[in-house]
């Protein structure tokens, strides 16, 4: 599956955050590396026209302080977290698919962005809204503990050198933040394609004492998440894809 994985390939020279790459000193020592690099991506002219036409509606500004999800959705539903929605396809598929949960869409790229905006325009869809920005910050200023029914991380960036593996998401601390914020019985779904990654997934998931594993190990891919165009390309061409799905213990 040709996810972007940041610390690999030409692409890699556009980031417009260069001091932030791996290779070069983090700017900012005190604070911790970020999983993700920004690109200076294209924005196709759709995606610029929902930015500016749907942006002031379903894009949600970060604020250092707990979000009023309920005003922000103008109704009170179980609420779904995604870290990393890519384009957005999944997205607007789940949500298309469960009218009775909304979902919170975080990423930081923004062609992305723009392109979860479009579909929402042209699907109608009432029960996404978006921020731009780290959603490790999103996580731990907007989120209150124990309020999301669900979280979704769907094939993350690998950063499959291993000096780069700690930029990778899901590690301890990140997984006892995701914790803290399910609800008692609420759902973390995760899924990759990368056999290490998803090792490292099983063996961190497994250590968090607050979740359980919802399976004997890896979990069939469950229905609501959407077979997608790469990943049913990678698995013609005999690629792996793992799914875990954990609960929140009460
Ligand atoms: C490999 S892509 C996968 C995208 C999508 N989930 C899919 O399956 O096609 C990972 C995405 O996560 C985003 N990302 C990585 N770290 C992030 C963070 N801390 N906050 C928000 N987005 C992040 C990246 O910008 C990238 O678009």
């Amino acid at each position: 599956m040709p996810i972007h994985d940041p610390s690999a390939g030409a692409a890699h020279q556009a980031d417009i955050a260069p001091a932030a790459t791996p290779t070069e000193p983090h700017p900012h020592r005190d604070r911790p590396l970020r999983s993700f690099v920004l690109r200076a991506g294209r924005l196709g002219s759709g995606q610029a026209r929902a930015l500016t036409e749907l942006g002031p509606r379903y894009l949600l500004p970060y604020q250092p302080t707990a979000a009023d999800w309920d005003a922000a959705f103008a109704r009170q539903a179980p609420r779904v977290l995604e870290i990393g929605f890519g384009m957005g396809q999944a997205t607007a598929d789940i949500a298309a698919a469960r009218p009775d949960l909304d979902f919170i869409g975080v990423e930081v790229h923004q062609p992305g962005v723009g392109a979860l905006l479009r579909e929402i325009g042209e699907r109608g869809l009432t029960n996404i809204r978006i921020l731009q920005h780290d959603a490790v910050q999103v996580l731990e200023q907007m989120v209150l503990p124990a309020s999301l029914a669900g979280v979704h991380v769907f094939f993350p960036d690998p950063w499959h050198k291993k000096r780069h593996h700690k930029r990778r998401l899901i590690q301890p601390p990140l997984v006892d933040l995701l914790a803290s914020r399910l609800q008692p019985g609420g759902w973390l779904h995760c899924a990759t394609d990368w056999d290490d990654y998803a090792q490292q997934m099983l063996q961190v998931l497994g250590d968090c004492p607050a979740l359980t594993n919802t399976a004997a190990g890896f979990a069939p891919r469950p229905a609501m998440r959407p077979l997608t165009k790469f990943e049913a390309r990678g698995l013609k061409l005999g690629h792996g894809v793992w799914d875990l799905l954990f609960s929140r213990s009460s």
